[in-house]
């Protein structure tokens, strides 16, 4: 495994950023070995590749915590594109920062005022972007499966930053660093090379259209997680009992003693149907208000991916109060997916395939 400060010189002197990081090529988590040439799908990962991508994360929080400028010279020369199709502002705003600090080159592509509106197809856009030296396409489209076929044509990592009702890995990585950093202990040291096992985490709201709950419940699982799904029966998918966790319509007996609450959007925009009688009726039976804060386990924390309906799936006091981590998830999401690009552009991931 390379340092983050490969062909930087200076920066691996004792002290520097890079031999901060040398502790990162040092792990002898099998998971480096294990790590996908593209991130797809939460699937992707083993346990051991995600819980390297996870500690990578940390030493990566570590080696520039209180540094004037936060920034790693690992990904110079390299270009990353932020091919977004659909609308997004933690997702976007986050993998730009991302490669800022890595240093990439980064080019962001809008469908909206782009050769998309005069009818280029999505292979054109991708063998374009190809043409101009890509070295890491971040996806965000409309379509299920678009990543993948993105895959195929360009030559680059592709990396899935939400496609359709499908997946969206790096908010499930983002969630379960976040949810590793408050129920592992506050030392990094107790949280490097351990998954989340045993530790229980609720899944509410519209489980039907929500690719964060798809890829929370493939990768909580894949850490030992156990997971329990709430939801009006309406806003469950076909084959959910084939999911590995629990499914409940009781959102009071699910959450007690929860370690975790993750509250999804209800996700308007996509129903083309009535799923609920009315947004007064889903909030009495499957929204986050104060009383059923207090069910979760003291130690316990609130969690969403954003953006939220206020006042419907989760209280302004619940989103806003005690043991919300809804803008802390916001901030590792930029230590994670700067941990994604590291490991997966740097040349490792194109070297093992
Ligand atoms: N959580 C999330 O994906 O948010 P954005 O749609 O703002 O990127």
């Amino acid at each position: 495994m390379t340092s983050l400060a490969t062909g930087t010189g200076p920066a691996t002197a004792p002290g520097s950023v890079g031999a901060a990081l040398e502790t990162v090529s040092a792990a002898t988590n099998d998971g480096y070995a294990d790590l996908p040439r593209h991130l797809l799908a939460a699937s992707d990962l083993s346990r051991e590749a995600a819980i390297a991508v996870l500690d990578t994360a940390e030493r990566i929080d570590q080696a520039i915590a209180g540094r004037e400028v936060r920034k790693l010279p690992t990904l110079r020369g390299r270009t990353v594109v932020n091919l977004f199709y659909e609308d997004s502002t933690r997702t976007r705003i986050s993998f730009e920062l991302a490669a800022k600090r890595l240093s990439a080159d980064v080019i962001n592509f809008s469908a909206k005022g782009s050769s998309v509106s005069k009818g280029e197809s999505l292979k054109d856009t991708a063998l374009t972007l190809q043409a101009m030296g890509a070295d890491a396409v971040v996806i965000r489209h409309s379509a299920s499966g678009a990543p993948h076929r993105l895959a195929g044509w360009v030559a680059g990592t592709v990396i899935n930053a939400g496609d359709g009702t499908h997946e969206h890995p790096t908010q499930a990585l983002l969630d379960a660093f976040t949810l590793r950093r408050h129920l592992l202990g506050g030392a990094v040291r107790d949280r490097v090379g351990n998954g989340l096992d045993a530790r229980h985490v609720v899944i509410v709201g519209d489980i039907l259209h929500s690719r964060v709950a798809r890829s929370n419940v493939t990768l909580l699982h894949a850490l030992g997680a156990r997971v329990t799904l709430v939801a009006p029966p309406t806003l469950l998918p076909v084959g959910v009992d084939e999911w590995p966790c629990s499914v409940s319509y009781d959102l009071d007996a699910a959450l007690a003693g929860a370690d975790a609450a993750m509250m999804l959007r209800v996700q308007k925009e996509r129903m083309d149907g009535a799923f609920f009688p009315t947004a007064r009726e889903y909030t009495r039976g499957y929204g986050l208000d104060l009383r059923r804060r207090a069910l979760i386990a003291p130690h316990g924390i609130v969690m969403h991916p954003g953006p939220m309906n206020r006042g419907m799936e989760i209280a302004p006091a619940v989103a806003d109060g005690e043991g919300s981590v809804v803008t802390e998830q916001v901030a590792n999401g930029v230590t994670v997916r700067m941990a994604v690009l590291y490991l997966l552009v740097s040349g490792e991931g194109a070297d093992r395939v």
